[in-house]
């Protein structure tokens, strides 16, 4: 992956990621990552946005007119309040609201993510909300022309830090370190609804995909579906 000087990260044609600050979240750090791409139309879809420096903001503004803010997990969506004041006509899109949605102030969304493509972008993406938790419906993205899956929170690697025992341990616990990271295992044991779970880990499978965008964690630049049957071992019968 190549860093431009924007701090925009180059991950395939008209597909870019930006590392935000970290953030607590059950009193563990986590970092952070965002994902922008171009659209066919001309147009700028984020998803997940985070806090950027202003020649980062230059550089998305320039690709494009910011049309799109998306938060893929309910645990996302105070995110989108910041970019919402930044580009206040840009159309807003969260998954259903559950117990766990994070929210900030009175977003006006323009509706709510579903197990079908929005039509707005259904020549550049497929979609699917996985269901089987009450908790977490996170909507999964893949991106046709790049064979990219976009996922916010559902897989997880998180590499070691040195000197922070206690995270590092933690991780390990949750099914999530580096390299081989996976579903964390509270995400696991809150799918309370197997068999659809299984139907949208098909519907997941059956894209042709070959790269991986997550939002914690080390992407996957080739290969990534043997990866993604991996995590969800634990789903199978
Ligand atoms: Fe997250």
């Amino acid at each position: 992956m190549c860093v431009l000087m924007s701090g925009m990260q180059a991950f395939a044609q008209n597909v870019w990621t930006v590392d935000g600050p970290n953030v607590r979240d059950f009193g563990v750090l986590f970092t952070t990552r965002m994902t922008v791409l171009k659209l066919s139309d001309g147009s700028v879809w984020v998803d997940s946005p985070v806090p950027v420096p202003f020649d980062t903001l230059k550089h998305i503004t320039e690709l494009g007119p910011v049309s799109y803010l998306v938060a893929a997990t309910p645990r996302h969506v105070w995110r989108l309040e910041a970019w919402h004041t930044l580009f206040p006509k840009a159309q807003v899109w969260a998954p259903r609201t559950t117990p766990f949605t994070l929210k900030k102030g009175h977003l006006p969304f323009t509706g709510r993510l579903s197990d079908a493509p929005n039509p707005e972008w259904a020549d550049d993406f497929d979609q699917l909300a996985f269901k089987g938790n009450p908790l977490i419906e996170e909507v999964l993205f893949f991106h046709k022309a790049s064979r990219t899956v976009i996922l916010d929170d559902l897989i997880q690697i998180h590499p070691r830090v040195k000197g922070k025992l206690l995270r590092n341990a933690l991780f390990k616990l949750e099914g999530v370190a580096s390299p081989q990271g996976g579903v964390p295992i509270d995400i696991r044991l809150s799918f309370t609804h197997r068999n659809l779970a299984r139907r949208s880990l098909e519907k997941l499978l059956s894209w042709d995909f070959d790269k991986l965008i997550i939002g914690h964690g080390v992407c996957i630049e080739k290969d990534a579906k043997p990866f993604v049957e991996q995590a969800f071992h634990w789903l199978r019968r």
